[in-house]
């Protein structure tokens, strides 16, 4: 009897897994995906009740006191690092600077150097003194590195080596506001620039008094990170100990194991190689193989070498890799997962179909939002998925949208509208408690056009994402457009090499693949592409130039309604700029 009530139990729920199964063929991976943010979820409640503030620090040292102070922790170059080494570097630094620079609790920091071992020592030792980082582009110069530097009022500066010159140029202003100026060198003879190495050799590498950072909450202020800048000058988005950990989440959210090696390209000056690789690896406690720049020549090579066996990648870098010579040995690595956000859909099929079984996984996120997505199930194309449980952690909506005002649709109550399944909306995700929004540093105006009120009820308070996506009958979410971003289409389409650009297919392409007002009006042919640091195309200096085909020289179309990609003239031009003909 027992025996055939189990039998017809366990065909019962055979039979419903299997339905399961048909309705959603992911129903495995949603699972474990909930498991997944129910862990990290309990875990982030519990940090937050958390007295005194159990900060990412406090996770580093409980893994160099008790759980692997010998386990390799930075790999850069031919040296490396274990946990324990680290926090010692890092304490030296710390008393090299309370000491030289005279920093106390709150004070702030802004870093200029690219990516080396120094900046984890000097970041691990800002925390430790209380302190809170602001990480510069080591790209920048003159007028937008003194307009970055002023964003976040720090008191000291502190340049790696090779940024000597571009510290020069902008000393005259730092001395004039009192900012002290640290180089990483044994010595510096140019007045008004210190030197740090010699300081921090010199320094006791025993541990800081907690008591140094007493006061700092996880609503505090961790680090300052600039947006990139593409459409406009950078702002300094408030990144606090909260976000931090949200953010150092992620790697754990895709799977990542202990056991696992990352690999660090990207700058740490931004979010995606800073707070998802190093912090991510700090909670996770695995290796990070740091490097100094991306090279698509060397990647393979790293990954054999240092046995990496997860990947971060941003906008372009995916089809850098693939266009690099194919090699015998194209297949042979460890990397298993490759994470990050911006590849394409034909890139991320060839990607695999030339570099192996790696599970890509997309993501969606901002420094400055309170909100991100993951693929979690590998769908080619998708930014993320739809998790019910995410979704009740983390309210969001697409609303509609009009590309030609430029704002949101209101209905006749003035209310935002949802727009259905499978139609593009604007992003916005609720400002709230769990899901905070920090702002910019020292910048309430772009603050607050950052926040939408009144969005579904009276008094409600969003935050405006800028981003246009669309997401799908089985909740695939996809990416379509940043508002406002008229020149994001100005990028090399398939079959517009130089001279063989064909207008006719172009324009087919155009019109199956674009909303109408998103179809580019002129098309400019380049070469190569200005980048930023962090890979993403510079739009202000194309737009600057704008579309006169006296100034340009690289070959120029323009659409004409109805008819297709035809050459630009001066005729045109002048019909255009003294409105003859509209747009
Ligand atoms: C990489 O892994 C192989 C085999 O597992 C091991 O022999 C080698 O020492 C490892 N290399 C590094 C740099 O850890």
């Amino acid at each position: 009897m027992i025996l055939y009530l189990l039998f017809t139990a366990f065909i019962g729920l055979a039979i419903l897994l299997l339905c399961l199964y048909l309705r959603n063929p992911y129903v495995w991976k949603d699972l474990s995906f909930a498991v997944t943010l129910i862990q990290i979820a309990l875990r982030m409640n519990k940090i937050k009740k958390q007295k005194p503030f159990y900060s990412i620090l406090e996770c580093f040292l409980e893994k160099v006191a008790r759980q692997q102070p010998h386990k390799k922790f930075i790999v850069f170059e031919e040296s490396s690092y274990t946990y324990s080494q680290a926090d010692k570097e890092s304490n030296r630094v710390a008393r090299a600077l309370s000491t030289h620079a005279g920093l106390k609790e709150g004070d702030t920091v802004a870093l200029f150097m690219g990516n080396e071992p120094h900046y984890v020592w000097i970041w691990l030792a800002l925390v430790k003194l209380g302190c809170t980082a602001s990480l510069l582009n080591n790209n920048i110069r003159s007028k937008s590195l003194l307009h970055c530097f002023s964003c976040c009022e720090a008191k000291v500066l502190v340049a790696g080596a090779d940024l000597q010159a571009a510290v020069e140029e902008v000393l005259p202003a730092l001395k004039q506001q009192g900012i002290r100026v640290f180089i990483l060198t044994e010595d510096c003879s140019v007045e008004g620039i210190e030197s740090l190495c010699d300081k921090i050799q010199q320094a006791s590498d025993q541990p800081l008094s907690p008591q140094l950072s007493a006061n700092i909450d996880i609503k505090s202020p961790a680090l300052y990170i600039f947006t990139s800048g593409t459409s406009g000058l950078p702002k300094a988005a408030i990144v606090s100990h909260e976000k931090l950990w949200m953010t150092s989440f992620v790697l754990s959210l895709v799977g990542v194991r202990s056991d696992d090696i990352i690999y660090i390209y990207l700058p740490l000056y931004h979010g995606g190689g800073f707070l998802m690789g190093l912090c991510g690896a700090i909670e996770k406690g695995i290796t990070v193989v740091l490097r100094r720049k991306f090279s698509a020549s060397q990647f393979w090579n790293d990954c054999r070498k240092y046995n990496v066996t997860i990947i971060q990648y941003i906008g372009e870098i995916m089809r850098y890799l693939c266009n690099t010579p194919k090699r015998d040995n194209d297949r042979d690595h460890k990397v298993r997962l490759a994470l990050g956000n911006g590849i394409r859909a034909d890139t991320w099929a060839e990607f695999l179909q030339r570099f192996g079984d790696i599970h890509i996984c997309e993501c969606y996120g901002s420094t400055e939002g309170n909100i991100g997505f993951i693929n979690y199930v590998g769908k080619i194309g998708a930014v993320g998925k739809e998790h019910f449980i995410h979704k009740m952690r983390y309210p969001y909506a697409l609303i509609r949208y009009d590309p030609e005002k430029e704002e949101p649709v209101k209905d006749s109550r003035g209310f935002c509208i949802r727009v259905p399944r499978g139609e593009t909306g604007l992003l916005v995700s609720k400002i709230g408690e769990r899901t905070p929004f920090s702002g910019y540093a020292k910048n309430e105006q772009q603050t607050e056009k950052k926040r939408l009120r009144n969005v579904f009820v009276k008094g409600d308070l969003y935050f405006n994402s800028g981003d246009l996506l669309k997401i799908d009958n089985e909740g695939f979410v996809f990416f379509q457009d940043r508002v406002g971003d008229t020149f994001r289409h100005w990028k090399p389409m398939k079959g517009c090499q130089n001279m063989d650009f064909d207008s006719k297919a172009t324009y087919q392409h155009v019109q199956n693949f674009l909303p109408s007002y998103a179809r580019p009006r002129f098309i400019r042919i380049q070469d190569t592409m200005a980048m930023t640091g962090t890979f993403k195309q510079i739009k202000v200096t194309l737009a600057e130039e704008g579309f006169n085909p006296t100034i340009i020289r690289d070959p120029l179309f323009y659409l004409e309604n109805n008819k297709g990609y035809v050459p630009m003239t001066p005729e045109i031009f002048d019909s255009i700029s003294d409105g003859r003909m509209s747009l």
